[in-house]
């Protein structure tokens, strides 16, 4: 990248970075809700490795682009558009605690592969929010990637289609 230095010694490269660092990501819930469902999994006990912050019932879905790879079982790499949401809801006892139902929204997290942007994370950029919309990534690497790049041969998405 040709590199433009502004006075104050900041060069347009690192001010690019800073930008898509701090970068905003969202689809609406009504929107994803629409694509194509993956899986669910309900977490309520303590001892599961991933209740903190994982706990309630959460729901995969990915859009038309990342329809394909998500169903290969094995080595994968999505292509570039593709986005995976995870959305995190309370779990709610109901029918004098026979059932559990969805609760309060937690959080909403999405991941979205553009090979040219986030070539620090492997393509992926990493987005999370809380259920009043703010953001919880500071670092996409270290706060996300780095967990997700215990399944970097399903291309760092851990959902199967298939369980
Ligand atoms: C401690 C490990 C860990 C960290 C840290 C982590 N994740 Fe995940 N993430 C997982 C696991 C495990 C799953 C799969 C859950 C399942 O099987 O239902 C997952 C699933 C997802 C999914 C659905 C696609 C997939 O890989 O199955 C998205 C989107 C996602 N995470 C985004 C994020 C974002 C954004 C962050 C950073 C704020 C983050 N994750 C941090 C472990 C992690």
């Amino acid at each position: 990248m040709k590199r433009i230095i502004l006075s104050g010694g900041f060069s347009m490269g690192a001010l690019l970075l800073a930008f898509a660092v701090s970068g905003d990501f969202r689809v609406p819930e009504d929107e994803f809700r629409g694509w194509n469902h993956v899986k669910s999994m309900v977490i309520f006990d303590k001892r599961h490795p991933l209740y903190d912050p994982f706990w309630g019932i959460h729901h995969v879905y990915v859009n038309d682009r990342g329809l394909r790879t998500i169903k290969k079982e094995g080595r994968r790499k999505f292509p570039d558009g593709t986005v995976v949401a995870i959305v995190f809801y309370k779990h709610r006892s109901v029918d004098g605690n026979t059932a559990y139902v969805e609760g309060a929204k937690r959080l909403v997290a999405f991941m979205v592969k553009d090979s040219s942007k986030y070539r620090e994370t492997n393509g992926w950029g990493y987005y999370a929010y809380d259920s009043k919309g703010k953001s919880l990534v500071k670092d996409m690497a270290r706060d996300c990637h780095s967990c997700h790049s215990q399944v970097r041969e399903r291309d760092f998405v851990f959902s199967v289609w298939t369980r």
